[in-house]
């Protein structure tokens, strides 16, 4: 089957890059010419590295290479049995590029978005036949992470959502199907580890750097949420939050930050600035983190038990099942455990206790347990038995 990737940018390259290597046909299209011959240069230099390395063969390099054919026309589509669309997150041109999709590619060929924000019924919304349309949701860099999310729509057929999930499963990436939510499960589940981190900071319980020391030294976290936000980038990070926040109809355990936001007005993006929680410049010292483990246990218990609460109310209102909802925290994101089978561990009722003492101390909505956790606590059920 002939794969088209729509967008030459950070996430097509890279889906192009996996289609590709599995041995299939691809045609990338990009508006910008320069964006077409900066990712052919790029993937000649990634192959280049993974033939130096020893993980694939110089004759593997090269069909990965010949595999991807790259045009500004977007006609170049007419063969495809799929197009996966990573073009700017922008709701009205993703509705004026999926009808012109629709005209080009052949009759039974999937159309699928890479979005990360709008819903997958909307820009179905502009098809004639919308039960082609589809949420293909890679994470970056798309050929190094595992996870997949898979987002049928109100309106995706069960054969659309079937061999869109038997396509990309052949890729070797895990896939976990979702609902068309805000966030889907990975951008929802997550919040809190940004959002309950800056609660702690704005607060004053503890510093950037200390926080981070918590997450990563007694949480096991690869990265603490304040690297990772300078990492994302405070500008993206802020964007994300906020359209959760009210894609969610202001719900307050999704409210955005005013830290966060001073930081982006400020320019303070992270990495790509030089500056943002963190100094990266070249002759920056950084202060260091408190490492009292009463402080950073108590910092942890509290961003964790907010994750788990996410992940419960996931499962709660069937945004995924519960396997799926542990495999995406792990799988795309990284974390050292799924939530879930984490809860199982600590104890559900341990993580509730802790959330109602936080919702009696401070009387806010964000603090509220879960349905579905006081349920299972009063059952005794576990999520793994
Ligand atoms: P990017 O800015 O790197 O690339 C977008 C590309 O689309 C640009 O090269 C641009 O020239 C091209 N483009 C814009 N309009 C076009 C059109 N009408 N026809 C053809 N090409 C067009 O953006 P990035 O980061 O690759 O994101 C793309 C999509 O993937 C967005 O929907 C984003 O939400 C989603 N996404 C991004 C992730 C990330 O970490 N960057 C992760 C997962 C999803």
């Amino acid at each position: 089957m002939i794969v088209g990737v729509l967008g030459g940018g950070t996430m097509g390259s890279g889906i192009a890059q996996v289609a590709a290597q599995n041995g299939h046909k691809v045609v990338l299209v990009d508006l910008n010419e320069a964006v077409l011959e900066l990712s052919k240069s790029k993937l000649a230099k990634i192959m280049a590295r993974l033939v130096e390395k020893g993980k694939i063969s110089s004759e593997q390099a090269d069909e990965t290479k010949s595999n991807i054919q790259r045009s500004t026309d977007i006609q170049s589509f007419k063969d495809c049995g799929i197009v996966i669309e990573a073009i700017v997150e922008n709701l009205g041109v993703k509705t004026k590029v999926f009808s012109q999709l629709e005209d080009i590619t052949p009759e039974g060929c999937i159309l699928a978005s890479n979005t990360s924000s709008l819903s997958i019924a909307s820009i179905g919304a502009s098809l004639k036949d919308s039960s082609k349309i589809i949420g293909i949701h890679f994470f970056n860099p798309a050929p190094l992470m595992p996870l997949v999310e898979i987002i049928p729509s109100v309106q995706t057929s069960e054969e659309t959502l079937g061999s869109a999930k038997n396509l990309i499963d052949s890729w070797s990436k895990v896939t976990v199907v979702c609902k068309d939510t805000p966030g889907f499960i990975v951008n929802r589940v997550a919040r809190p580890f940004y959002g309950e981190a800056l609660r702690i900071y704005e607060e004053g319980i503890a510093d950037f750097a200390t926080i981070d020391w918590a997450m990563t030294e007694i949480g096991g976290f690869r990265m603490g949420p304040f690297t990772l936000m300078d990492y994302i980038g405070n500008d993206v990070n802020y964007v994300v939050t906020a359209t959760v926040f009210e894609s969610f109809y202001y719900d307050p355990r999704y409210k955005p930050s005013f830290t966060q936001m001073r930081f982006s007005e400020a320019g303070y993006y992270g990495r790509k600035s030089g500056k943002g929680f963190f100094d990266y410049g070249e002759n920056a010292t950084n202060v260091a983190p408190t490492e009292d483990l009463a402080l950073g246990k108590k910092i942890f218990d509290r961003i964790l038990m907010m994750l788990v609460n996410e992940a419960v109310d996931a499962v709660f209102l069937n945004i995924g099942s519960k396997e799926a909802i542990d495999l995406a925290m792990t799988k795309g994101v990284n974390y050292p455990k799924g939530l879930l089978s984490w809860a199982d561990e600590i104890g559900l009722d341990v993580i509730l206790k802790q959330l109602e003492d936080m919702f009696a101390e401070y009387g806010e909505d964000r603090y509220r347990p879960s349905p579905l956790m006081r349920r299972m606590v009063e059952s005794g059920e576990k999520f793994f038995a």
